[in-house]
Protein backbone atom coordinates (compact mmCIF):
# COMPACT_ATOMS: atom_id res chain seq x y z
CA UNK A 1 0.00 0.00 0.00
CA UNK A 2 1.50 3.29 -1.02
CA UNK A 3 1.77 6.11 1.69
CA UNK A 4 -1.12 8.53 2.85
CA UNK A 5 -1.31 11.85 0.69
CA UNK A 6 -0.21 13.93 3.70
CA UNK A 7 1.07 17.88 3.47
CA UNK A 8 3.83 19.56 5.73
CA UNK A 9 2.15 20.79 8.76
CA UNK A 10 2.33 24.38 7.95
CA UNK A 11 0.62 23.90 4.43
CA UNK A 12 -2.21 21.56 6.64
CA UNK A 13 -2.59 25.20 9.03
CA UNK A 14 -2.99 27.10 6.09
CA UNK A 15 -5.22 25.03 4.24
CA UNK A 16 -7.59 24.60 7.61
CA UNK A 17 -7.29 28.25 8.57
CA UNK A 18 -7.75 29.48 4.92
CA UNK A 19 -10.27 27.24 3.75
CA UNK A 20 -12.61 25.22 5.80
CA UNK A 21 -12.56 27.22 9.30
CA UNK A 22 -14.32 30.19 7.79
CA UNK A 23 -16.81 28.23 5.98
CA UNK A 24 -17.72 26.56 9.13
CA UNK A 25 -17.75 29.71 11.20
CA UNK A 26 -19.83 31.21 8.69
CA UNK A 27 -22.03 28.83 9.73
CA UNK A 28 -22.56 25.23 7.41
CA UNK A 29 -26.32 24.63 8.30
CA UNK A 30 -27.80 28.38 9.21
CA UNK A 31 -25.61 31.53 8.36
CA UNK A 32 -24.62 33.92 10.80
CA UNK A 33 -24.89 37.49 8.99
CA UNK A 34 -22.47 39.20 10.96
CA UNK A 35 -19.72 36.06 10.07
CA UNK A 36 -20.66 36.40 6.31
CA UNK A 37 -20.42 40.24 6.38
CA UNK A 38 -16.84 40.11 7.94
CA UNK A 39 -16.27 37.93 5.03
CA UNK A 40 -17.38 39.76 2.16
CA UNK A 41 -15.33 42.84 3.76
CA UNK A 42 -12.00 40.31 4.16
CA UNK A 43 -12.72 38.81 0.90
CA UNK A 44 -11.94 35.42 2.94
CA UNK A 45 -13.42 33.61 -0.15
CA UNK A 46 -11.13 34.64 -2.95
CA UNK A 47 -8.63 34.19 -0.29
CA UNK A 48 -9.61 30.63 -0.02
CA UNK A 49 -9.66 30.20 -4.05
CA UNK A 50 -5.85 31.35 -3.89
CA UNK A 51 -5.22 28.70 -0.96
CA UNK A 52 -6.56 26.17 -2.82
CA UNK A 53 -4.75 27.06 -6.07
CA UNK A 54 -1.18 26.83 -4.36
CA UNK A 55 -1.83 23.57 -3.03
CA UNK A 56 -2.47 22.05 -6.65
CA UNK A 57 0.35 24.16 -7.72
CA UNK A 58 2.32 22.39 -4.84
CA UNK A 59 1.28 18.95 -4.57
CA UNK A 60 -0.23 18.43 -7.98
CA UNK A 61 -3.19 16.50 -8.42
CA UNK A 62 -3.88 15.26 -4.68
CA UNK A 63 -5.80 14.89 -3.13
CA UNK A 64 -4.05 16.07 0.24
CA UNK A 65 -4.90 15.46 3.86
CA UNK A 66 -5.38 18.57 6.01
CA UNK A 67 -6.73 16.33 8.72
CA UNK A 68 -4.58 13.79 9.49
CA UNK A 69 -6.38 12.58 12.43
CA UNK A 70 -9.67 12.81 10.93
CA UNK A 71 -7.94 11.51 7.86
CA UNK A 72 -10.00 14.60 6.07
CA UNK A 73 -8.81 14.62 2.60
CA UNK A 74 -9.36 18.02 -0.05
CA UNK A 75 -9.93 17.35 -3.75
CA UNK A 76 -7.43 19.20 -6.11
CA UNK A 77 -8.54 17.47 -9.43
CA UNK A 78 -11.30 17.95 -11.37
CA UNK A 79 -11.21 14.29 -12.75
CA UNK A 80 -11.55 13.22 -8.84
CA UNK A 81 -14.44 15.46 -8.40
CA UNK A 82 -16.39 13.39 -11.11
CA UNK A 83 -15.07 10.30 -9.73
CA UNK A 84 -16.40 10.97 -6.39
CA UNK A 85 -19.78 12.22 -6.93
CA UNK A 86 -20.32 9.67 -9.80
CA UNK A 87 -19.04 7.13 -6.57
CA UNK A 88 -21.76 7.67 -4.05
CA UNK A 89 -22.81 5.75 -2.16
CA UNK A 90 -20.11 4.07 -2.41
CA UNK A 91 -17.03 4.23 -1.88
CA UNK A 92 -17.93 7.67 -0.93
CA UNK A 93 -20.94 8.05 1.03
CA UNK A 94 -23.09 11.41 1.35
CA UNK A 95 -24.24 10.31 5.31
CA UNK A 96 -20.60 11.69 5.89
CA UNK A 97 -19.81 11.73 10.13
CA UNK A 98 -19.72 15.94 10.18
CA UNK A 99 -23.11 15.77 8.42
CA UNK A 100 -24.82 13.29 10.45
CA UNK A 101 -23.59 15.30 13.62
CA UNK A 102 -25.54 18.30 11.99
CA UNK A 103 -28.26 17.21 10.17
CA UNK A 104 -28.80 14.97 13.09
CA UNK A 105 -30.38 17.72 14.42
CA UNK A 106 -33.67 18.19 12.76
CA UNK A 107 -33.60 15.21 10.13
CA UNK A 108 -32.09 12.40 11.99
CA UNK A 109 -33.97 9.74 8.94
CA UNK A 110 -33.03 12.16 6.31
CA UNK A 111 -31.82 10.78 2.70
CA UNK A 112 -28.77 13.13 3.00
CA UNK A 113 -27.50 11.31 6.55
CA UNK A 114 -29.23 7.57 5.51
CA UNK A 115 -27.37 4.47 5.02
CA UNK A 116 -26.31 3.05 1.79
CA UNK A 117 -29.12 0.55 2.16
CA UNK A 118 -31.92 3.47 3.56
CA UNK A 119 -30.84 5.07 0.57
CA UNK A 120 -31.67 2.45 -1.91
CA UNK A 121 -35.45 3.49 -0.86
CA UNK A 122 -35.45 6.96 0.49
CA UNK A 123 -33.63 8.21 -2.47
CA UNK A 124 -36.21 7.04 -5.37
CA UNK A 125 -38.95 8.35 -2.96
CA UNK A 126 -37.65 12.02 -2.69
CA UNK A 127 -37.41 11.59 -6.36
CA UNK A 128 -40.62 10.84 -6.71
CA UNK A 129 -42.32 13.72 -5.08
CA UNK A 130 -39.28 16.25 -6.58
CA UNK A 131 -39.37 15.20 -9.46
CA UNK A 132 -35.68 16.10 -10.80
CA UNK A 133 -35.58 14.96 -13.94
CA UNK A 134 -38.54 17.54 -15.28
CA UNK A 135 -37.53 21.27 -15.79
CA UNK A 136 -41.56 22.25 -14.96
CA UNK A 137 -43.08 20.10 -12.11
CA UNK A 138 -46.20 18.80 -12.13
CA UNK A 139 -47.38 21.36 -9.78
CA UNK A 140 -45.71 23.93 -11.57
CA UNK A 141 -48.97 25.85 -12.04
CA UNK A 142 -49.45 26.22 -8.77
CA UNK A 143 -46.54 26.92 -7.98
CA UNK A 144 -46.36 29.90 -10.08
CA UNK A 145 -49.36 30.86 -9.00
CA UNK A 146 -48.45 30.93 -5.65
CA UNK A 147 -45.29 32.81 -6.32
CA UNK A 148 -46.86 35.74 -8.59
CA UNK A 149 -49.45 36.26 -5.28
CA UNK A 150 -46.58 36.52 -3.00
CA UNK A 151 -44.62 38.88 -5.06
CA UNK A 152 -47.59 41.04 -5.50
CA UNK A 153 -47.74 40.96 -1.81
CA UNK A 154 -44.06 41.89 -1.50
CA UNK A 155 -44.15 44.77 -3.97
CA UNK A 156 -47.01 46.63 -2.22
CA UNK A 157 -44.40 46.70 0.80
CA UNK A 158 -41.54 47.81 -1.73
CA UNK A 159 -43.60 50.50 -2.70
CA UNK A 160 -44.48 52.18 0.32
CA UNK A 161 -40.38 51.99 1.45
CA UNK A 162 -39.38 52.76 -2.33
CA UNK A 163 -36.58 49.84 -1.25
CA UNK A 164 -35.81 45.98 -1.38
CA UNK A 165 -34.04 44.89 1.38
CA UNK A 166 -33.02 41.28 2.27
CA UNK A 167 -35.65 41.20 5.41
CA UNK A 168 -38.67 41.83 3.12
CA UNK A 169 -37.03 39.34 0.73
CA UNK A 170 -36.45 36.64 3.26
CA UNK A 171 -40.50 37.32 4.58
CA UNK A 172 -41.99 36.72 0.99
CA UNK A 173 -39.43 33.84 0.13
CA UNK A 174 -40.72 31.69 3.50
CA UNK A 175 -44.46 32.06 2.59
CA UNK A 176 -44.12 30.74 -1.12
CA UNK A 177 -41.45 28.13 0.31
CA UNK A 178 -44.25 27.19 2.99
CA UNK A 179 -47.54 27.41 1.00
CA UNK A 180 -45.37 25.14 -1.65
CA UNK A 181 -43.90 22.27 0.40
CA UNK A 182 -46.56 22.26 3.22
CA UNK A 183 -49.63 23.69 2.13
CA UNK A 184 -51.40 27.30 1.93
CA UNK A 185 -52.60 26.64 5.47
CA UNK A 186 -48.75 26.85 6.28
CA UNK A 187 -48.29 30.30 4.63
CA UNK A 188 -48.69 32.36 8.09
CA UNK A 189 -47.11 29.38 10.42
CA UNK A 190 -43.61 31.29 11.08
CA UNK A 191 -43.52 28.82 13.84
CA UNK A 192 -42.66 25.55 11.95
CA UNK A 193 -39.86 27.32 10.13
CA UNK A 194 -38.61 29.37 13.34
CA UNK A 195 -38.10 25.90 15.07
CA UNK A 196 -36.28 24.65 11.88
CA UNK A 197 -34.03 27.74 12.21
CA UNK A 198 -33.53 27.17 16.12
CA UNK A 199 -32.58 23.56 15.12
CA UNK A 200 -30.23 24.57 12.30
CA UNK A 201 -28.44 27.04 14.52
CA UNK A 202 -27.76 23.88 17.07
CA UNK A 203 -27.01 21.99 13.57
CA UNK A 204 -23.77 24.58 13.27
CA UNK A 205 -22.18 22.42 15.97
CA UNK A 206 -23.00 19.51 14.82
CA UNK A 207 -22.00 16.86 18.05
CA UNK A 208 -20.75 19.72 19.88
CA UNK A 209 -24.66 20.53 21.01
CA UNK A 210 -26.63 18.48 23.03
CA UNK A 211 -29.98 17.66 21.10
CA UNK A 212 -33.33 19.40 22.05
CA UNK A 213 -35.16 16.48 21.57
CA UNK A 214 -38.03 18.36 22.56
CA UNK A 215 -38.13 20.96 20.05
CA UNK A 216 -37.31 18.33 17.40
CA UNK A 217 -40.20 16.25 18.66
CA UNK A 218 -42.28 19.29 17.97
CA UNK A 219 -41.11 20.32 14.96
CA UNK A 220 -41.46 17.04 13.26
CA UNK A 221 -44.80 16.31 14.77
CA UNK A 222 -45.81 19.84 13.26
CA UNK A 223 -44.38 18.29 9.67
CA UNK A 224 -46.14 15.08 10.02
CA UNK A 225 -49.64 17.40 10.43
CA UNK A 226 -49.13 19.30 7.16
CA UNK A 227 -48.36 15.70 5.58
CA UNK A 228 -51.63 14.25 6.86
CA UNK A 229 -53.58 17.17 6.14
CA UNK A 230 -52.15 16.71 2.47
CA UNK A 231 -53.29 19.99 1.25
CA UNK A 232 -54.03 19.61 -2.80
CA UNK A 233 -50.79 21.68 -4.81
CA UNK A 234 -48.10 20.87 -1.88
CA UNK A 235 -45.35 18.95 -1.48
CA UNK A 236 -46.80 17.60 1.55
CA UNK A 237 -50.07 15.79 -0.54
CA UNK A 238 -47.64 14.34 -2.91
CA UNK A 239 -45.44 12.95 0.57
CA UNK A 240 -48.75 11.36 1.65
CA UNK A 241 -49.80 10.03 -1.56
CA UNK A 242 -46.33 8.26 -2.30
CA UNK A 243 -46.32 5.17 -1.85
CA UNK A 244 -43.26 3.96 0.68
CA UNK A 245 -42.04 1.10 2.86
CA UNK A 246 -41.60 0.47 6.25
CA UNK A 247 -38.54 2.57 7.35
CA UNK A 248 -38.61 5.17 4.25
CA UNK A 249 -40.03 7.97 7.01
CA UNK A 250 -41.45 10.00 4.25
CA UNK A 251 -41.97 12.96 6.62
CA UNK A 252 -38.65 12.84 7.56
CA UNK A 253 -37.52 14.17 3.86
CA UNK A 254 -39.13 16.94 4.21
CA UNK A 255 -37.04 19.08 6.77
CA UNK A 256 -34.32 19.18 3.76
CA UNK A 257 -36.64 20.52 1.70
CA UNK A 258 -37.44 23.53 4.05
CA UNK A 259 -34.01 23.92 5.06
CA UNK A 260 -32.57 23.77 1.44
CA UNK A 261 -34.83 26.57 0.39
CA UNK A 262 -33.13 28.61 2.59
CA UNK A 263 -30.32 28.23 -0.35
CA UNK A 264 -32.49 29.31 -2.98
CA UNK A 265 -33.30 32.40 -1.24
CA UNK A 266 -29.37 33.49 -0.94
CA UNK A 267 -28.92 32.89 -4.70
CA UNK A 268 -32.10 34.27 -5.78
CA UNK A 269 -31.61 37.36 -3.99
CA UNK A 270 -27.80 37.85 -5.39
CA UNK A 271 -29.20 36.56 -8.76
CA UNK A 272 -31.28 39.74 -8.99
CA UNK A 273 -28.25 41.37 -8.31
CA UNK A 274 -25.49 39.94 -10.85
CA UNK A 275 -28.76 40.65 -13.33
CA UNK A 276 -28.86 44.49 -12.31
CA UNK A 277 -25.37 44.97 -12.87
CA UNK A 278 -25.03 43.19 -15.79
CA UNK A 279 -25.59 45.81 -19.06
CA UNK A 280 -28.33 44.22 -21.64
CA UNK A 281 -29.20 41.19 -18.83
CA UNK A 282 -32.33 42.68 -17.64
CA UNK A 283 -33.90 42.90 -21.34
CA UNK A 284 -32.39 39.99 -22.14
CA UNK A 285 -34.49 38.53 -19.20
CA UNK A 286 -37.67 40.13 -20.02
CA UNK A 287 -37.64 39.20 -23.43
CA UNK A 288 -38.59 35.82 -22.25
CA UNK A 289 -41.63 36.46 -20.04
CA UNK A 290 -44.09 35.56 -22.49
CA UNK A 291 -46.12 33.07 -20.12
CA UNK A 292 -44.39 30.13 -19.91
CA UNK A 293 -42.97 28.55 -16.78
CA UNK A 294 -39.94 27.73 -18.00
CA UNK A 295 -37.67 30.27 -17.86
CA UNK A 296 -33.80 29.50 -19.42
CA UNK A 297 -32.42 32.17 -18.64
CA UNK A 298 -33.42 33.23 -15.21
CA UNK A 299 -32.53 30.13 -14.19
CA UNK A 300 -28.76 30.09 -15.96
CA UNK A 301 -28.63 33.22 -13.99
CA UNK A 302 -29.70 31.94 -10.87
CA UNK A 303 -27.04 28.79 -11.57
CA UNK A 304 -24.59 31.81 -11.96
CA UNK A 305 -25.05 33.17 -8.38
CA UNK A 306 -24.71 29.23 -7.50
CA UNK A 307 -21.57 29.11 -9.48
CA UNK A 308 -20.14 32.24 -8.27
CA UNK A 309 -21.09 31.81 -4.31
CA UNK A 310 -21.97 28.40 -3.64
CA UNK A 311 -24.49 28.01 -1.02
CA UNK A 312 -22.92 24.43 -0.11
CA UNK A 313 -19.27 25.13 -0.31
CA UNK A 314 -18.11 22.52 0.89
CA UNK A 315 -19.68 18.69 -0.31
CA UNK A 316 -18.77 15.81 1.95
CA UNK A 317 -18.00 12.38 1.30
CA UNK A 318 -16.79 9.82 3.99
CA UNK A 319 -15.18 6.55 2.28
CA UNK A 320 -16.35 2.95 3.25
CA UNK A 321 -13.27 1.67 2.18
CA UNK A 322 -9.98 1.83 1.42
CA UNK A 323 -9.21 4.07 -1.99
CA UNK A 324 -5.87 4.63 -4.87
CA UNK A 325 -5.39 8.13 -5.64
CA UNK A 326 -2.31 9.86 -7.33
CA UNK A 327 -0.90 10.81 -4.18
CA UNK A 328 -1.75 7.64 -2.04
CA UNK A 329 -4.15 5.72 -0.52
CA UNK A 330 -6.66 7.22 1.90
CA UNK A 331 -7.91 5.14 4.17
CA UNK A 332 -11.90 3.44 4.92
CA UNK A 333 -14.12 5.90 6.94
CA UNK A 334 -11.59 9.33 5.28
CA UNK A 335 -13.27 12.51 4.96
CA UNK A 336 -12.85 13.72 1.46
CA UNK A 337 -13.96 17.13 0.87
CA UNK A 338 -14.28 18.85 -2.86
CA UNK A 339 -14.52 23.14 -2.13
CA UNK A 340 -16.71 23.84 -4.89
CA UNK A 341 -15.50 27.84 -5.37
CA UNK A 342 -11.94 26.33 -6.14
CA UNK A 343 -13.44 24.46 -9.24
CA UNK A 344 -16.11 27.34 -9.82
CA UNK A 345 -13.47 29.98 -9.45
CA UNK A 346 -10.54 28.68 -10.66
CA UNK A 347 -9.38 31.22 -13.72
CA UNK A 348 -6.97 28.89 -14.99
CA UNK A 349 -9.64 26.80 -16.42
CA UNK A 350 -12.84 28.62 -16.12
CA UNK A 351 -12.43 31.79 -18.38
CA UNK A 352 -15.26 33.20 -17.50
CA UNK A 353 -14.25 32.32 -13.56
CA UNK A 354 -14.82 36.37 -12.08
CA UNK A 355 -17.94 37.36 -14.23
CA UNK A 356 -21.40 36.36 -14.96
CA UNK A 357 -21.76 34.15 -17.83
CA UNK A 358 -25.20 32.33 -18.18
CA UNK A 359 -24.10 30.82 -21.02
CA UNK A 360 -22.32 28.35 -18.83
CA UNK A 361 -25.70 26.56 -18.10
CA UNK A 362 -27.73 27.49 -21.54
CA UNK A 363 -26.23 23.72 -22.57
CA UNK A 364 -26.48 20.39 -21.06
CA UNK A 365 -23.08 19.84 -19.23
CA UNK A 366 -21.72 16.39 -18.71
CA UNK A 367 -18.60 15.07 -17.24
CA UNK A 368 -16.47 15.75 -19.83
CA UNK A 369 -16.96 19.17 -18.72
CA UNK A 370 -14.99 21.16 -15.58
CA UNK A 371 -16.94 20.73 -13.05
CA UNK A 372 -19.37 23.67 -12.03
CA UNK A 373 -21.30 21.87 -9.06
CA UNK A 374 -23.39 24.22 -6.97
CA UNK A 375 -26.12 21.05 -7.03
CA UNK A 376 -23.35 18.50 -6.39
CA UNK A 377 -23.41 15.91 -9.18
CA UNK A 378 -24.14 12.13 -9.48
CA UNK A 379 -26.18 9.99 -7.80
CA UNK A 380 -26.65 11.85 -4.56
CA UNK A 381 -27.74 15.23 -6.72
CA UNK A 382 -29.69 17.58 -5.35
CA UNK A 383 -33.14 16.12 -6.38
CA UNK A 384 -35.12 19.61 -5.56
CA UNK A 385 -32.84 21.45 -7.95
CA UNK A 386 -35.90 22.01 -10.66
CA UNK A 387 -37.97 22.55 -7.64
CA UNK A 388 -36.43 25.48 -6.50
CA UNK A 389 -35.22 26.66 -9.97
CA UNK A 390 -38.46 26.84 -11.15
CA UNK A 391 -39.77 28.94 -7.41
CA UNK A 392 -35.95 31.34 -8.41
CA UNK A 393 -36.69 31.93 -11.62
CA UNK A 394 -40.51 32.93 -11.44
CA UNK A 395 -39.60 35.08 -8.34
CA UNK A 396 -37.27 36.43 -10.25
CA UNK A 397 -39.80 36.80 -13.16
CA UNK A 398 -42.26 38.60 -11.85
CA UNK A 399 -40.22 41.24 -9.77
CA UNK A 400 -38.62 42.29 -13.27
CA UNK A 401 -41.96 42.65 -14.66
CA UNK A 402 -43.15 44.98 -12.53
CA UNK A 403 -40.16 47.43 -11.75
CA UNK A 404 -36.63 48.32 -11.76
CA UNK A 405 -34.09 47.80 -9.32
CA UNK A 406 -31.04 49.06 -8.63
CA UNK A 407 -28.25 48.30 -6.51
CA UNK A 408 -27.13 50.03 -3.42
CA UNK A 409 -23.83 49.93 -1.75
CA UNK A 410 -22.05 46.73 -1.34
CA UNK A 411 -19.01 45.29 -3.53
CA UNK A 412 -21.18 44.44 -6.64
CA UNK A 413 -20.22 46.94 -9.39
CA UNK A 414 -21.93 47.60 -12.89
CA UNK A 415 -19.06 46.29 -15.28
CA UNK A 416 -16.58 44.88 -12.42
CA UNK A 417 -15.18 41.77 -12.00
CA UNK A 418 -17.80 39.97 -9.57
CA UNK A 419 -16.27 39.82 -5.93
CA UNK A 420 -15.45 36.57 -4.45
CA UNK A 421 -17.52 37.22 -1.22
CA UNK A 422 -21.27 38.50 -1.04
CA UNK A 423 -23.88 38.33 1.43
CA UNK A 424 -27.18 38.38 0.66
CA UNK A 425 -27.96 39.78 4.10
CA UNK A 426 -26.53 43.13 3.05
CA UNK A 427 -27.66 43.79 -0.29
CA UNK A 428 -30.07 46.50 -0.86
CA UNK A 429 -32.13 47.87 -4.08
CA UNK A 430 -33.57 50.86 -4.89
CA UNK A 431 -36.79 50.04 -6.75
CA UNK A 432 -38.59 52.43 -9.26
CA UNK A 433 -41.04 51.32 -11.44
C1 LIG B 1 -30.60 26.75 -4.33
C2 LIG B 1 -31.08 25.81 -3.54
C3 LIG B 1 -30.43 24.48 -3.33
C4 LIG B 1 -29.13 24.11 -3.49
C5 LIG B 1 -27.95 24.96 -3.92
C6 LIG B 1 -29.05 22.70 -3.15
C7 LIG B 1 -27.88 21.97 -3.18
C8 LIG B 1 -27.80 20.67 -2.77
C9 LIG B 1 -26.56 19.93 -2.69
C10 LIG B 1 -25.19 20.51 -3.02
C11 LIG B 1 -26.88 18.69 -2.25
C12 LIG B 1 -25.92 17.55 -2.06
C13 LIG B 1 -25.22 17.62 -0.79
C14 LIG B 1 -24.16 16.58 -0.77
O1 LIG B 1 -23.78 16.02 -1.80
O2 LIG B 1 -23.68 16.33 0.32
C15 LIG B 1 -28.30 18.64 -2.06
C16 LIG B 1 -28.99 17.54 -1.61
C17 LIG B 1 -30.34 17.49 -1.47
N1 LIG B 1 -31.24 18.49 -1.77
FE1 LIG B 1 -30.79 20.32 -2.44
N2 LIG B 1 -30.29 22.25 -2.82
C18 LIG B 1 -31.17 23.30 -2.93
C19 LIG B 1 -32.52 23.27 -2.68
C20 LIG B 1 -33.24 22.14 -2.45
C21 LIG B 1 -34.68 22.08 -2.35
C22 LIG B 1 -35.61 23.29 -2.45
C23 LIG B 1 -35.00 20.79 -2.11
C24 LIG B 1 -36.37 20.19 -1.98
C25 LIG B 1 -37.48 20.75 -2.39
C26 LIG B 1 -33.77 20.03 -2.03
C27 LIG B 1 -33.68 18.69 -1.75
C28 LIG B 1 -32.49 18.01 -1.53
C29 LIG B 1 -32.42 16.65 -1.04
C30 LIG B 1 -33.58 15.75 -0.66
C31 LIG B 1 -31.06 16.33 -0.98
C32 LIG B 1 -30.44 15.02 -0.53
C33 LIG B 1 -30.18 14.14 -1.73
C34 LIG B 1 -29.51 12.85 -1.40
O3 LIG B 1 -28.90 12.70 -0.34
O4 LIG B 1 -29.62 11.93 -2.22
N3 LIG B 1 -32.74 20.88 -2.26
N4 LIG B 1 -28.84 19.86 -2.39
Amino acid sequence: MTESPTVSPSDAARALLGVLVPMVAGGAIARRPRVMGLAQRLDLDSRAVKEMQRLRDRYGPGPVQVLPGRGMALLLDAGDVHRVLNGSPRPFSPASREKRGALGHFQPEGVLVSSPEERTHRRPFNEQVLQPGRPVHDHGERMAAVVTEEVEALLGHVDFTGELTWDSYAVAWWRIVRRIVLGDGARDDEQVTDDLLRLRKDANWAYFKPRRTARTRRFLRRVQEYVDRAEPGSLAELTARTPARPGTEPHQQVPQWLFAADAGAWSSFRALGLLCTTPGAVARAREELDGSPDLPYLRAGVLESLRLWPTTPLILRDTTEDTEWARGTLAAGSSVVIFAPFFHRDERHVPEAHRFAPELWLRERTDADWPLVPFSGGPAMCPGRNVVLLMASTVLGRLLAERDYAVEGGPLKTGGRVPGSLSPFALRFRVSR
